[in-house]
Parts: C-alpha cells; sequence; structure tokens
C-alpha cells in the first residue's frame, strides 16, 4: 500500500516537473531594499538631519540602550580619542551636563569594574543610535510594559490574569 502511494506520487512529481514551465523568477520587494536584486548592493538614501532637539527619550523596556538625542557628525572614536567620553565620561559630566555612562560601560567580560571604559563599550554608537525623521519600513507593533499592564487593568473582569 505504501509502495503504491509511493510510486504514484514519485510519477506524478515526474510529469509535473516534466510538464512545468520554465519558472519565472519571483520578483523580490523589501521595504529596506526595493525591488534591487539580492546579488547587488542598494543605494540607501544619505541621512542627512538627525534629531538634535536634546530631549532625553523614553525607553521602551529595561536594558534598552537609549537613542541619542544629539547630533554625533565627526565626532572623533578611534584608538587615540573618544569624543563620546570627552562629555558622557564620570569625570566630565559637571562640565558637559551629559548623563555618564553607567557602571555597566566600565565592567569587563570577566564581571570586574575597570577605572576607565572598557573596551566592549568602547564604540558607541554599535549600541547607541541617533534618530532621524523617517517612515519606518516596517511597522511596529510593540507595546512597553505599562500599556500591557494598563490594557490589562482596563478588560473587563472575566478577561483579568
Ligand atoms: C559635547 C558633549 C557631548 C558629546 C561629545 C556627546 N554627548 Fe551625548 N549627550 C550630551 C548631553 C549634554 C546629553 C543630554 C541630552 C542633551 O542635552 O542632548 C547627551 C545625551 C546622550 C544620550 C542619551 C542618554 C539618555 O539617558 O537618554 C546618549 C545615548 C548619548 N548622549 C550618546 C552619545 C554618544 C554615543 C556620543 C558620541 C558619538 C555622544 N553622546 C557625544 C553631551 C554630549
Ligand atoms: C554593547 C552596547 C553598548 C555600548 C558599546 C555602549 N553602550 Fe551605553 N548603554 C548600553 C545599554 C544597554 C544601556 C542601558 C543599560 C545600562 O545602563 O547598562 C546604556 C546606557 C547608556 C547611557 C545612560 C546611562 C544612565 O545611567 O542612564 C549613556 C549616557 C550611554 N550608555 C553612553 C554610552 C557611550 C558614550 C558609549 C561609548 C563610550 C556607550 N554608551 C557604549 C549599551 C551600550
Amino acid at each position: 500500500m505504501i509502495f503504491r502511494s509511493l510510486t504514484l506520487a514519485l510519477a506524478l512529481l515526474a510529469s509535473s516537473a516534466g510538464a512545468a514551465e520554465p519558472q519565472q523568477p519571483v520578483k523580490l520587494q523589501d521595504a529596506a531594499r526595493g525591488p534591487v536584486p539580492i546579488m547587488e548592493t542598494t543605494r540607501p538614501p544619505l541621512l542627512a538631519n538627525p534629531v538634535n532637539d536634546d530631549i532625553r527619550r523614553t525607553r521602551n523596556y529595561d536594558m534598552q540602550p537609549p537613542t541619542i538625542p544629539h547630533k554625533v557628525d565627526s565626532y572623533q572614536i578611534d584608538k587615540n580619542f573618544n569624543k563620546c567620553m570627552d562629555c558622557h565620561a564620570r569625570a566630565k559630566t559637571e562640565l558637559s551636563q551629559a548623563v555618564p555612562v553607567s557602571v555597566t560601560h566600565y565592567v569587563d567580560r570577566n564581571g570586574k569594574v575597570l577605572g576607565q571604559i572598557s573596551t566592549r563599550r568602547y564604540f558607541c554608537m554599535q549600541c547607541h543610535v541617533p534618530q532621524e525623521a523617517v517612515r519606518p519600513l516596517v511597522n511596529n507593533q510593540f507595546e512597553d510594559v505599562d500599556t500591557v499592564i494598563r490594557k490589562g487593568q482596563a478588560a473587563p473582569a472575566g478577561h483579568k490574569k
């Protein structure tokens, strides 16, 4: 029985393969890439006008790296100098009025707290990014925990957890 249905399936496969038209390549349309084929490099639009309002933004969840509320154009970050730490180091904040980097930024991978910024946190813009007033490419329905709790409280008693 199994054997029969197997041969049938194989026969079907073979016949459909024989009859198949040459496959048209599926046109890919991606929000970020547009119709540019995967093997080609896109030319993303230039970012020109980062938000520079100096207003610290709400963090959406615990341990989110806060977004940068100021311009960072041409700030030097290399082995000689870290412009960010020129304002964000603990000792510099009285002058700069910047938020000092938190203690996590001084901890090495063995959990030891160092006297200077950890190499793990040296390249700030791996994690922290300025914002640009552009339309999001992908819809996002993320809700933070406060919203979730509020919705839970508003729901009828029977639906409460
Ligand atoms: C000239 C001083 C200065 C420099 C240089 C500087 N910042 Fe800032 N930064 C500030 C100040 C002041 C604030 C507080 C908000 C404001 O005034 O923009 C801030 C805010 C931030 C925040 C928001 C913190 C929070 O809790 O919301 C982040 C993240 C940040 N900066 C990252 C950086 C990074 C990364 C660099 C380097 C690419 C950098 N900053 C360079 C002065 C500076
Ligand atoms: C590997 C990711 C990563 C890198 C690299 C990094 N940060 Fe952060 N940063 C975080 C995260 C996550 C937080 C929020 C939780 C915390 O404080 O650790 C944060 C918090 C901050 C804050 C807010 C501190 C507070 O107490 O509210 C500032 C300011 C900041 N970072 C600046 C910097 C600067 C300047 C650099 C570069 C010298 C840097 N960060 C490098 C991930 C990173």
